[in-house]
């Protein structure tokens, strides 16, 4: 879900469902705000199941004022409705609130408002708020000490903004979500990221877990949990509001796919030394991995892919290193060493499971680092260390351009690593550091290339789609899989190419076309395994930088540009991202947001 709320000079409405149409990205089942006008004005609740088009649709000239809050859901405690969008009310519609996040404790709190005479109107854990507030203005507090009481009584993570009719101000706070305060010339905005409201202010403060603010129309005041004033620190964001925006393309996958070159080069500026043939992380002073003596990564989705790649170049580098799933390794009694890291891999740094595990492995006293795209984000904070993958906002569901700017920092992390615990420098370091710093040129050439539109459009009555390959080129094969699943809605699979003969061949017809991504891992044993496909009919399309040496047994191929062994399969990433781009385009599909899926899933 994403939180917006803003105060200040002028009507605020356009401007809330501006901010609200920014962070769709976070969850579109519902959408929802509540306005006011300074003074005894009661706030005004317009809420609907759907996309923001369906909230817009019911405005009227009735819903104005200068104070309001909006939210978009993705829903956890109740079904995308009406009812359950946000905006919520207490009995007397006095007080509103919106909410991201979960309340654990919401049964019995609600369990025991009702008992003492409050009718709630939905499904969600969140009512349980304005209700608490209203018993506690009832008896006596004013709206802050309401809020501050009614927060108390919570177990979960949240992220609160409220209005209260009579007071000018908006009340909010978080505790395991996030919440950032935009400042502009006479007007205050809060959201649950940056982007919601960039295209009005970059000066922001990045609130913490228990602290609360107080927004009014001339200042704020932001304190901790127990009302002590704080002094924040006002950062300004490098981002601009057109690199928020979906520009000349007609997704915003489409255009984070072309932005990879340039993403890139952000993660690696200033970090690879040609010259010296090392990698220098700004983040980390000499010797700063000396004791690692093993990684576990711990990721979901497409970060747990970066993840799987990473792991083989760290073993490469001598460094024993494990990739788990984010959701398993919060479960299971992590088998950490003294000296194991643990490497939460994630784009948004606010991924639930991927929190989960970070907490698990400092639990046990092991030490954390976050390999992360968002500099103020929750895993950033609560981790030990964290490396900035610097890709830029991402807004698309599936991850695309965060993936490249994944594996490449952690491609040279694997060479800092190696390096603080004495491994011989690579024989090939000025190759591969080469490569590295050319890897945006080559992807440049990879986005000039037609071939994956072509083969996506010869394939697109397909049963099934197939994904193969060997070590980082299996990485990319469930990646490849992922993202085709996540946007066509097709079913597609990703097999390590030396399993397919072990059971998933019997699936294998004509109606499935097999991708072989040729990684440069012993592709003459790949070969074998397409020669298998092939007997059974299957078409075969091969993504190769060799094309003449498959030719024999292809149906098609898609070529990269030459580059090192190591960084072949990201390229080879980028052009199963077109893949499935133009496959999901051929089909139609809500390609930016797919049914069912968020780009930031903030529950476990
Ligand atoms: C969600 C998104 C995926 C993403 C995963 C991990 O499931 O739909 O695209 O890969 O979360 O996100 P993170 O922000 O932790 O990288």
């Amino acid at each position: 879900c994403g939180i917006i709320a803003r105060i200040g000079d002028g009507d605020g409405v356009a401007e809330l469902l501006d901010a609200l149409a920014n962070l769709e990205y976070r969850g579109y089942d519902s959408a929802g705000i509540a306005v006011k006008g300074s003074g005894a004005c009661r706030p005004t609740i317009a809420k609907r199941e759907g996309e923001i088009a369906n909230l817009r649709a019911i405005l009227g000239d009735g819903v104005s004022g200068s104070i309001g809050i909006g939210h978009t859901r993705w829903s956890t405690h109740g079904a995308p409705s009406d009812a359950n969008a946000h905006p919520h009310a207490d009995c007397t519609g006095e007080v509103a609130v919106v909410h991201n996040g979960i309340i654990e404790n919401y049964e019995t709190l609600r369990t025991e408002l009702e008992s003492r005479g409050h009718a709630f109107e939905s499904e969600t854990d969140t009512e349980v708020v304005p209700h608490l507030v209203e018993e506690y203005r009832e008896a006596g507090y004013g709206a802050e000490a309401s809020f501050r009481h009614a927060i108390a009584d919570l177990e979960g993570s949240y992220a609160i903004a409220m209005i209260v009719e009579g007071e000018d101000e908006i009340y909010a706070t978080r505790s395991g979500s996030p919440l950032v305060l935009g400042i502009d010339a006479g007007r205050y905005y809060l959201a649950s990221d940056v982007p919601a409201f960039l295209e009005f202010t970059d000066e922001v403060v990045y609130l913490e877990d228990g602290q609360v603010v107080v927004v009014r129309e001339d200042g704020f005041e932001v304190s901790d949990v127990d009302g002590n004033a704080l002094q924040p620190t006002v950062e300004t964001v490098e981002w601009d509001a057109e690199d928020a925006g979906k520009g000349r393309y007609n997704h915003y996958m489409l255009k984070e796919i072309n932005e990879q070159p340039e993403a890139l080069r952000q993660t690696l500026n200033g970090r690879v030394d040609l010259e010296n043939e090392r990698v220098e992380l700004e983040e980390f002073p000499e010797g700063a991995f000396e004791g690692v003596d093993e990684v576990h990564f711990v990721a979901c989705g497409t970060s747990y892919h970066a993840a799987v790649y990473a792991r083989q170049l760290f073993h490469d580098r001598g460094i024993p290193a494990q990739a788990f799933f984010a959701s398993e390794y919060a479960t299971i009694n992590p088998p950490l060493g003294e000296n194991t890291l643990t490497v939460a891999v994630t784009q948004s740094g606010e991924t639930a499971d991927t929190l989960s595990a970070l907490r698990r492995a400092a639990g046990k006293g092991g030490r954390t680092l976050a390999v992360t795209n968002v500099v103020g984000s929750t895993a950033a904070r609560e981790a030990d260390d964290a490396l900035f993958i610097r890709a830029g906002p991402e807004i698309g569901v599936a991850a695309t351009k965060t993936f490249s700017s994944q594996v490449v920092s952690l491609a040279m992390l694997a060479e800092r690593m190696a390096e603080d615990r004495g491994a011989e420098p690579r024989a090939d370091a000025a190759r591969y550091l080469q490569a590295l710093s050319d890897l945006p040129d080559a992807i440049e050439q990879v986005l000039g290339d037609t071939s994956a539109e072509r083969v996506a459009s010869a394939y697109a009555d397909s049963l099934s789609h197939f994904f193969i390959g060997r070590g980082t080129g299996h990485a990319v094969a469930l990646e490849g899989a992922l993202k085709f699943k996540e946007i066509t809605y097709e079913h597609a699979e990703a097999f390590a190419a030396g399993e397919l003969k072990h059971g998933p061949l019997a699936l294998v017809t004509s109606e499935t076309p097999v991708f072989a991504v040729l990684s440069g891992d012993y592709d003459e044993k790949t070969y074998g395994n397409m020669e298998e496909v092939k007997s059974r009919g299957a078409p075969v399309i091969a993504l190769t930088d060799a094309p003449e040496s498959v030719s024999r047994v292809t149906d098609d191929v898609i070529t990269m540009p030459e580059t090192h062994e190591d960084l072949k399969s990201l390229l080879a990433n980028v052009q199963l991202q077109l893949l499935s781009y133009h496959a999901a385009s051929l089909r139609g599909r809500a390609i930016d947001k797919p049914r069912n899926l968020a780009k930031s899933v903030t529950v476990e």
